[in-house]
């Protein structure tokens, strides 16, 4: 046999190479197709028998030799490169670590998360409505008439339109989501209306743009009973405080009757202002019980229905509850006041989950 097929030299040869590519050449070259062992091992056929014999085995002890060569080096080969790969990521733990910097959630996002939270374990719905409203709903379907001064409360933001156009606003309140609510629904209703609101106003407790919470709520029997313990349920909840210590006192608003308005009491301690308790009190949100021309202009039965509606501004609640002082921070986007009133999203505590 020629000495092509020496161990030695095959060892040889393979020993040379040093890629997974040149292997596979080297295998073809010896066991391919046309290979030399597998052509030395077809020209067996034509062999006498003991020749054959004789030669098969030798041929047979090659091939595995060859085989088992191949396989080592292999191993050796994919050892390498796994150890080349190794050495390159190696990490350099006596590196720094990198900054870290997480996103802190908006105050008002924040109390809108839990007001959201509070009405909704109290059985109310969440409804929304367009910041662009019609004069109708923002003014004349909650008893506003165009002569009447009570529109003077409001600085109301005029969109332009056309003669025969209806007169549209930024709405001044969430109120005329009261209206959409009834002119769409069939009592029992019961929702809360979280949205933004505008007003032109700007100094250090007013922003042309603000947020407010609006409830409403009408059944057959609902009285003002049911919604001092409504609103008093939810500012105990939302404070965190059981002694919260309020009061009613009567007020106006066109869309309902009587009205009020809910103070609670506050002290002031180096300039922060602690509410609970105290012997000054601060006005928290407007309520009534809706007026019955409201429920008639909302096309509902003011002799068998009625219910109580309140509203509240979520920027004014929110400062109480984070001891914000300026309301224009809110607005500012400045990333330092945000990372101090931020909250922590994986707070749990401080978090509805929502
Ligand atoms: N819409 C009123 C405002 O913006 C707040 C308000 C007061 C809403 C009394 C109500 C309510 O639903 O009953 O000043």
């Amino acid at each position: 046999m020629s000495s092509i097929f020496d161990k030695n030299d095959i060892a040889n040869k393979i020993d040379t190479v040093s890629s997974l590519a040149e292997l596979e050449k080297l295998r073809v070259y010896y066991l391919g197709k046309k290979g030399l062992l597998t052509l030395e091992m077809k020209s067996l056929s034509s062999m006498p028998i003991q020749e054959k014999k004789e030669k098969g085995k030798k041929l047979n002890l090659i091939k595995t030799f060859f085989e088992n060569e191949l396989l080592k080096k292999k191993d050796s080969i994919a050892n390498s490169i796994i150890n080349e790969l190794v050495k390159k990521e190696k990490v350099d733990v006596t590196l720094p670590a990198r900054d870290y910097q997480s996103g802190k959630i908006h105050p008002i996002s924040q109390s809108l998360y839990k007001i959201i939270d509070i009405f909704s374990s109290m059985g109310f719905a969440v409804e929304s409505g367009p910041d662009i409203e019609s004069d109708f709903n923002n003014f004349t379907a909650l008893n506003i008439p165009s002569h009447h001064p009570a529109r003077e409360m409001q600085d109301t933001f005029y969109i332009e339109s056309s003669i025969e156009e209806e007169e549209k606003v930024l709405r001044t309140h969430t109120s005329p989501v009261q209206v959409r609510t009834m002119l769409d629904t069939k009592p029992p209703i019961r929702i809360i209306v979280p949205g933004r609101t505008y007003r032109s106003d700007s100094d250090a407790t007013h922003t042309p743009m603000f947020h407010q919470v609006e409830g409403l709520l009408i059944d057959e029997s609902s009285t003002m009973a049911h919604l001092k313990g409504c609103l008093v349920d939810f500012l105990k909840e939302f404070f965190e405080i059981n002694d919260l210590q309020y009061r009613f006192r009567p007020s106006y608003f066109p869309f309902t009757e009587p009205s009020a308005e809910m103070d609670v009491a506050f002290t002031k301690d180096n300039n922060l202002i602690k509410i609970g308790e105290g012997d000054q009190w601060l006005e928290i949100l407007g309520c009534g019980m809706v007026n019955p021309r409201v429920l008639q202009n909302c096309k509902i039965d003011s002799n068998k229905y009625q219910g109580f509606a309140f509203g509240m501004g979520i920027e004014r609640l929110s400062m109480l509850k984070y001891g914000i002082t300026d309301m224009r921070g809110f607005f500012d986007s400045d990333f330092k006041w945000l990372n101090h009133y931020g909250s922590n999203p994986l707070d749990i505590s401080s978090s509805s989950g929502i």
